[in-house]
């Protein structure tokens, strides 16, 4: 075992875990092991990292430019049969925002009046970060600072969603878009209502489409499922892995969650392990499949 550096060392410590003693290998995301991934609990629902499938444009390796257009409708690998019948309901997709540009969609979202959350808001928060970027992280919505500001995750939760992707090697505004199941404040910072979310979600579609991740961490419940389109417990999809139109989803907490629970802050590292080794599993899936 080998001691975490000074950064990862303040990481930890803001995340709840310090002192402790660093997975070997973790720093090199080239050698890092499967056995990094460590996930808490069984993966039953997961399934091999393989190349994107045939309905879903590959990521060119450098250089992406234009979007191609994703299957609409979010492919349910992971769901269990029973799980479908429990799916909260999701309007149709929003024809007026297929296809639109990044400064169309952001100016349909700021505009946007389709559901109730637009009457108490200062501003819509659309998202922020690498619009090319491996990484997407997807919260729950605004809370008061991000509603004042216009950039999701920038209060307290927000610090620590920072040290969590410092965790996994990206900072914010490098190789990773932060974005919200829905993009206006919920009154009183209340959970967002199943019409709320789906009445967001093709924005959400949309940024997808435009960033294609690689890989998409769902923080929280609301977020999870807003992309899987079933009932989540958070406790029983961490370290799974699901998908959402080929692309591979990890469920784990929210950060605002972590900051009043904070045995589970060790569970949302396991999380990260897991997220950071996927992504390098992707990457040598995708070099491998190039080749
Ligand atoms: N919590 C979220 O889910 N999103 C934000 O943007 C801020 C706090």
């Amino acid at each position: 075992m080998t001691r975490p550096n000074p950064r990862s060392a303040g990481i930890l410590r803001e995340m709840g875990l310090a002192p402790l003693w660093r997975l070997r290998g973790a720093e090199d995301e080239a050698a890092m092991p499967m056995s990094v991934e460590a996930p808490v609990v069984p993966a039953v629902a997961s399934a091999p990292v393989a190349p994107p499938p045939s309905n879903v444009a590959a990521r060119p390796t450098a250089g992406r430019v234009a979007s191609p257009v994703m299957p609409r409708a979010p492919v349910r690998a992971a769901a269990p049969p029973e799980a479908a019948s429990a799916a909260p309901a999701r309007l149709a997709p929003a024809g007026d925002v297929v296809g639109l540009d990044w400064d169309a969609l952001e100016a349909r979202i700021r505009a946007c009046d389709a559901c109730s959350l637009c009457k108490r808001r200062k501003q819509a928060v659309p998202g922020v970060g690498d619009r090319e970027a491996d990484w997407l992280f997807v919260g729950e919505g605004p809370g008061a600072e991000e509603d004042e500001r216009g950039e999701p995750f920038v209060g307290q939760a927000g610090r620590l969603l920072d040290n969590m992707l410092a965790s996994v090697g990206i900072a914010r505004g490098n190789d990773v878009y932060i974005g919200n199941a829905v993009k206006c404040r919920p009154p009183n910072n209340r959970t967002p209502e199943t019409d709320e979310i789906a009445a967001c979600f093709p924005y959400l579609r949309r940024q997808i489409e435009l960033i294609r991740p690689r890989l998409i961490v769902a923080l929280g419940r609301p977020a999870a499922q807003a992309l899987l389109n079933q009932e989540v417990k958070i406790g029983a999809a961490r370290g799974k892995l699901f998908h959402y139109a080929g692309i591979p989803v990890i469920v784990t907490y929210h950060p605002a969650y972590l900051l009043r629970n904070l045995a589970d802050k060790a569970k949302a590292w396991e999380d990260l392990c897991f997220a950071r080794a996927t992504m390098g599993r992707l990457k040598q899936a995708e070099g491998e499949s190039a080749a």
